[in-house]
């Protein structure tokens, strides 16, 4: 993407023109000339049913108007904030998604970092995941043109280049066949996306995670052909004022294993590693900005399937730290994975851990497919409640209450995998990974819901969405800065 300050409208050259607009029609800020121009806009607006609520949009032409083709208004609504422009920016791009040159006035709006949201929700509403079409259209770099007001400081542009390559990273690794995205190929992937970044790159084979006693990943990996392994990046920079530790399940294909899950809710199973891509994409983003935090990324990466050699309902797993888990259903798997990975970074003692998963669909029951489920220690929780607040992405905080502990307690074994009871699914995991993170602060998102989306919307597109990435980079800068 390339990335434009104009000052005025003559020399445009691009396509359309994206413009902010308030309720009753009044034009946002570097508008007033727009609308003076387009003296008969107002009123097809009104005719349009167009009030300047947040995530309206319209497009009109303004054929003869020493102005683009055709303008796009977007509603921003009374409370402004970054998402509302990462979101109207998203949806106009989206409605003139034949434009590659697309001008826009939005970053004028009197908010800090207004020009950075809006290069994140044009440049992330034009994702596209072509790599299986055989007629797929080369399309031209997108030029962004912003025009008028103050340019858009190059910290800010650098800043949002960095993310939006990062959440295009983890959607690509998301919308990825499992085919051709089994463990190792998923860490040879990673490991070449990082490349330049600064970040080491470490890949624990079978062989070593038997040697390291990491028992969730290798039970889980049993049934497939396709051998488990665990990657692990890490960024560390020479002046660090905080360490942290990002765990993400990487299940390359959840097939639910012994215990299979249906035709229809294997569908979408290629997305059960979009907490691994999270990590992953935003440990390259944190290290190509040289955050000067200490970061270790680990990926536990394994394909859930049932063949000859799979785990057994009824088998027990013994994890890095010792403790032992009675598998019941061999479908909740990505708690076994996890608490391999949750124990080796715990074991480091960093000053926090953040665990990202698909963990539960109870998760998704009870939140919905836009909201993503927070639990964690009282020390971590706000922490990356706030970063989620900055980021655009939703969480919302649910318990760990001591007394559900029991749910878990195995007749033989130091707890089992399921929570043995349709209700509180997504409590029952959270309470299984709590076990293996020692004394360290803590939090684990459930992104089971928002990993993926049935449809696109402003800047989130269909298909994987990258859910996390922006959330753990706004976390890592907050770190940086403490
Ligand atoms: N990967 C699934 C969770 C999931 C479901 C993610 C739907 C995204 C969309 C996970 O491994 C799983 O199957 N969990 C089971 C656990 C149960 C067997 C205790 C579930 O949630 O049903
Ligand atoms: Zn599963
Ligand atoms: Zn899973």
């Amino acid at each position: 993407m390339q990335v434009k300050s104009n000052r005025s409208l003559s020399s445009l050259t691009a396509g359309a023109l994206i413009a902010g607009v308030y309720p009753g029609r009044r034009p946002g800020q570097g508008n007033a000339g727009l609308f003076r121009k387009l003296g008969w806009a107002r009123r097809a607006l009104a005719d349009a049913g167009f009030e300047g609520s947040s995530g309206q949009v319209a497009v009109l032409p303004a054929a003869g108007a020493d102005l683009p083709p055709r303008i796009v208004f977007v509603g921003l609504g009374d409370e402004v904030d970054l998402e509302t422009l990462r979101q109207a920016a998203g949806a106009g791009r989206r409605a003139v998604d034949d434009v590659d040159v697309v001008a826009t006035t939005l970053h004028q709006t009197p908010i800090d970092g207004a020009g950075g949201a809006v290069l994140e929700g044009l440049a992330l509403a034009g994702y596209r995941f072509d790599a299986y079409r055989s007629r797929a259209v080369a399309r031209p770099e997108p030029v962004f043109e912003f025009l008028g007001g103050s340019p858009v400081e190059e910290k800010a542009v650098a800043r949002a280049m960095v993310v939006v390559e990062a959440v295009s990273l983890a959607r690509d690794l998301v919308n990825e066949p499992s085919a051709a995205k089994g463990p190792m190929a998923f860490a040879e992937r990673v490991a070449s996306a990082a490349n330049g970044s600064g970040l080491s790159v470490d890949v624990w084979d079978a062989e070593r995670l038997a040697a390291e006693r990491m028992g969730g990943i290798l039970g889980v990996g049993a049934g497939s052909d396709m051998p488990p392994c665990l990657l692990v990046l890490t960024h560390k920079p020479r002046r660090a004022r905080r360490r942290l530790a990002l765990v993400g399940k990487g299940i390359t294909f959840d097939s639910g294993g012994l215990s299979l899950k249906t035709a229809q809710f294997m569908e979408t199973m290629k997305t059960d590693m979009s907490g691994a891509a999270a990590v992953c994409a935003a440990a390259i983003a944190i290290a190509r900005l040289g955050l000067p935090i200490e970061l270790v990324a680990y990926a536990p990466l394994a394909e859930n399937m049932p063949g000859g050699g799979a785990q057994r309902p009824g088998d027990v797993l013994k994890i890095r730290n010792g403790k032992t888990i009675e598998v019941l259903n061999t479908d909740a798997e990505g708690r076994l994975v996890l608490a391999d990975a949750l124990s080796l970074a715990a074991e480091t003692g960093p000053d926090l851990i953040v665990d990202v998963a698909t963990l539960t669909g109870a998760c998704r029951v009870a939140l919905g497919d836009k909201i993503g489920g927070l639990f964690g220690t009282d020390g971590a929780v706000p922490q990356v409640a706030a970063a989620a607040r900055s980021a655009g992405e939703r969480l919302w905080p649910l318990p760990l209450p001591a007394d559900y502990r029991s749910n878990i307690d195995s007749e033989i074994a130091d707890m089992k995998n399921t929570g043995g009871s349709r209700y509180g699914g997504a409590i029952a995991a959270a309470l299984l990974l709590q076990e293996f993170v020692g004394d360290s602060e803590w939090a684990h998102m459930d992104i089971a819901g928002p990993a993926r989306a049935e449809k696109g919307e402003h800047y989130v597109s269909k298909g994987g969405t990258g859910f996390g990435v922006r959330t753990l980079l706004e976390l890592a800068e907050s770190l940086g800065q403490q």
